[in-house]
């Protein structure tokens, strides 16, 4: 070592970026997937290549126990300290995305697709900080979450790792995510930047061709305002944006980034982008010229590249040729040493060994609280749920009941699901469905419990449902008191969860038409789904009496589920997307520029793209009244110095018992210059009430919420907020809010012409 190791870099980096070599500067540069923690193996990652980030992929570590993990890590960076030049601890980043459940044992949260309908940023945080209290244990520093891709085609197969439709909700519960990951002292990375979801005909990795209009009406703001809470590192989009590459847009990674909204963190490549600049996007003929690009547009840091030692030789010439400007490395390489100094690995890149095993499999209860306040009641036809306690017999049947892998979804133990389809011995903490129904039933009801076939295909799109204990199901059915089937998805990732519609499988839809066939009229049918995005169309669940969505809702959803069909909980999830009435209406979010509703009649009728839920749809036990909503001040002159309204609406419990209760506040309507967006949600706050109890709830509206961008179609123009009157809705109410004069919001510099 020719300094005296990690404790030497405190001070100023530039003198130490002086003392580097060019190769070891890029090594700084360069993240590896460590698959095991043998020295022998791994060792000249350290000693040779002196890469300065270390990733479990695909939330896979070398091993799944906890406590083997981190020392395992431990002794990597010992031996990393010890053996590299100039002893820079390495970062260790991971995919925590539900929870730690990357390792045996661990509590599992819901996926972020059911935390968004629970509108509760403060919950966020504390599931991200419990989170990142058990990544930490087992020895990272870095999570690659939160996902600030809004939802936008349910066929994609990452759905379910977004928040919501909704830029705004989105973006909060990102900036909770970060706030939770720093308070657990982990560091974020917000991904991937930009318009990922945007893809066509919903594949992943596949071209977004997203008007400027819409990535900066609806796309960009979930990324601008988790980017308000300063995460350490962003993550670039594997996705071509409007035909480039995002990792070789300059204008993404620099322009906007950096130099319109001052983000002054590491930018990380995702997983080997560089090459499919190549391999996926035909964007240019040779490695070499992809790096370079990649470099140039701004990404600091390149994840895992096949062969690491090539990366880094073919960097160190581009410098000499002078295709890439040692001063960009040198900013890369000091991004990257701030982001270890905010990691604290300066300090201490060690982690305290004995956390691991109490830490992993703790906070069930904020567990089951998320998913409590996630489960989303799409439909209740007379009352079917809850189902009285007093029931003698209970049919449950369907793929879903008793399935950890369906109730997890994937990054879970493993990329795809559980193991990855193979036997593993670690699981996640998990109470199937079943096992909740078993406990909260009383002592008088019997369960009969009748799953349908379901087996997952390891590395295949395409899982195998089937129905063949038809006749003994449709006895059951019969007989029972109340049936409870368990519908949705096997566990997916990435392109391998890409599908062609929402349709239920076939082998579901069978199930669902041939018990209803079957139950008597006043025995409730209840439908459970398990799954991240919509699934099932108006067809399907119209047959059943009463829907509940239950999204991917980990290690409590069995408890969770069974609390809400019992009655014991109020179900108040509120759809974080809107859930299309059939295969092919995929365009039809809250915020897109269609009109939904239907035209005049004497119009042509052309319109009839209704979804089946709305966004924001979900119902409760009790019923909600709203009263006196009114917006203050109800008139603004100039939004550029006013720059915030507040909502206040009288939320009344006029049912008969207590209930959570979500209020969204919505612009519905809206006129300027351009098209505005058919509606946005502009906040929203959640109440608990007793029956005959009410509460008026404040709602402090931010008006960049009512941004648009003005000009004709090219939308280069900076945003403003448009003079006009707006209505603001909070369900079947409305008020309006007059803005008497245009103003230009933007607190960080023009994002105008470029
Ligand atoms: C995904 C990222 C993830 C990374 C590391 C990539 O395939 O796109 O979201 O963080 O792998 O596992
Ligand atoms: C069609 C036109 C057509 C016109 C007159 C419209 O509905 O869009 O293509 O020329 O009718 O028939």
């Amino acid at each position: 070592m020719v300094s005296g190791g990690s404790a030497d870099i405190a001070g100023d980096f530039d003198t130490y970026i002086d003392r580097m070599s060019l190769a070891e500067k890029v090594g700084q540069m360069t993240q590896v997937e460590v698959t095991s923690f043998d020295i022998d193996e791994v060792g000249e990652l350290f000693t040779d290549l002196q890469i300065g980030g270390c990733l479990f992929g695909g939330g896979e570590p070398p091993s799944y126990d906890p406590t083997t993990t981190v020392e395992g890590i431990n002794e990597l960076q010992a031996y990393n300290i010890d053996h590299s030049e100039h002893g820079i601890p390495f970062v260790l980043g991971l995919d925590a995305l539900h929870g730690n459940a990357v390792v045996d044992g661990a509590t599992v949260y819901p996926h972020n697709c059911g935390l968004g309908a629970t509108r509760n940023p403060e919950l966020v945080s504390n599931v991200s900080r419990e989170t990142g209290t058990s990544v930490r244990a087992i020895g990272a520093h870095w999570n690659f979450s939160p996902t600030a891709d809004v939802q936008r085609d349910p066929r994609w197969g990452r759905f379910y790792e977004g928040f919501s439709e909704s830029p705004y909700l989105t973006g909060d519960l990102a900036e909770a995510t970060i706030e939770g990951h720093r308070s657990a002292g982990i560091c974020s990375c917000v991904k991937h930047i930009a318009g990922y979801s945007v893809a066509e005909n919903g594949k992943d990795r596949s071209p977004s061709n997203v008007s400027i209009r819409d990535l900066r009406t609806n796309v960009f703001p979930a990324y601008q305002r988790a980017l308000e809470s300063d995460p350490e590192t962003i993550m670039v989009s594997s996705g071509s944006i409007n035909g480039i590459p995002a990792h070789a847009s300059t204008w993404l990674l620099t322009t906007m980034l950096r130099d319109r909204w001052g983000y002054d963190g590491v930018v990380v490549s995702d997983w080997r982008d560089f090459e499919r600049m190549q391999y996926i996007h035909d964007f240019v003929s040779s490695y070499r010229e992809a790096i370079k690009r990649g470099i140039n547009a701004g990404v600091d840091m390149l994840m895992n590249p096949e062969d690491p030692a090539s990366f880094i030789s073919i960097v160190v010439e581009l410098v000499e040729s002078g295709e890439i400007e040692e001063d960009r490395i040198d900013d890369a390489v000091r991004n990257i040493l701030q982001f270890k100094r905010n990691a604290g690995l300066f300090e201490d890149p060690f982690v305290d060994e004995t956390l691991a095993d109490d830490v992993v499999g703790a906070n069930r209860e904020v567990a089951l609280d998320a998913v409590e306040q996630s489960l989303t009641l799409l439909r209740n036809e007379d009352g079917a749920l809850p189902i009285a306690d007093t029931i003698d017999s209970l049919l449950l049947a369907g793929p879903a009941t008793d399935s950890a892998m369906m109730q997890m979804g994937g990054w879970t133990l493993g990329w795809q699901s559980i193991g990855n389809g193979q036997e593993i011995a670690a699981s996640p903490a998990v109470t199937t469905i079943y096992r909740g129904l078993q406990d909260a039933v009383s002592p008088d009801t019997s369960i009969v419990h009748e799953p349908t076939g379901f087996t997952h295909e390891p590395w295949s799109d395409d899982d195998t449902y089937t129905f063949e204990n038809e006749p003994r199901i449709r006895s059951a059915a019969a007989d029972a008191d109340a049936v409870v089937l368990t519908l949705g998805e096997g566990p997916y990732a990435e392109y391998l969860g890409d599908r062609d519609g929402i349709s239920l499988p076939e082998a579901q839809r069978r199930l669902v038409e041939s018990v209803a066939d079957v139950v008597d009229d006043d025995t409730p049918l209840v439908g459970v789904i398990l799954a991240g995005r919509p699934r099932g169309g108006a067809e399907t669940l119209s047959q059943l009496d009463a829907v509940l969505m239950a999204y991917l809702p980990g290690t409590a959803g069995g408890t969770g589920v069974a609390d809400v069909l019992f009655g014991r909980t109020n179900p108040s999830g509120r759809l974080p997307f809107t859930w299309p009435r059939k295969d092919g209406d995929f365009s039809s979010c809250h915020n897109s520029w269609a009109r939904l509703v239907s035209p005049p009649e004497d119009h042509i009728a052309a319109f009839d793209r209704e979804p089946l839920y709305e966004f924001g749809h979900g119902l409760s036990y009790t019923t909600f009244e709203y009263t006196d909503l009114s917006v203050s001040p109800q008139t603004v002159s100039d939004p550029a110095e006013q720059r915030s309204v507040s909502v206040s609406v009288t939320v009344e419990n006029v049912g008969d018992r207590y209930g959570d209760h979500v209020v969204d506040v919505h612009a519905t309507e809206s006129y300027g210059s351009v098209k505005h967006p058919r509606s946005r949600l502009l906040g929203y706050d959640r109440v608990g009430l007793d029956a005959g109890d009410s509460e008026t709830v404040e709602i402090q509206i931010p008006l960049r919420r009512l941004e648009i961008v003005p000009g004709d179609v090219l939308a280069l123009d900076e945003k403003v907020v448009e003079a006009g009157t707006y209505t603001l809705s909070v369900g079947d109410t409305r008020t309006t809010l007059a803005i008497e004069e245009s103003g230009a919001m933007n607190d960080r510099g023009p994002i105008g012409r470029v």
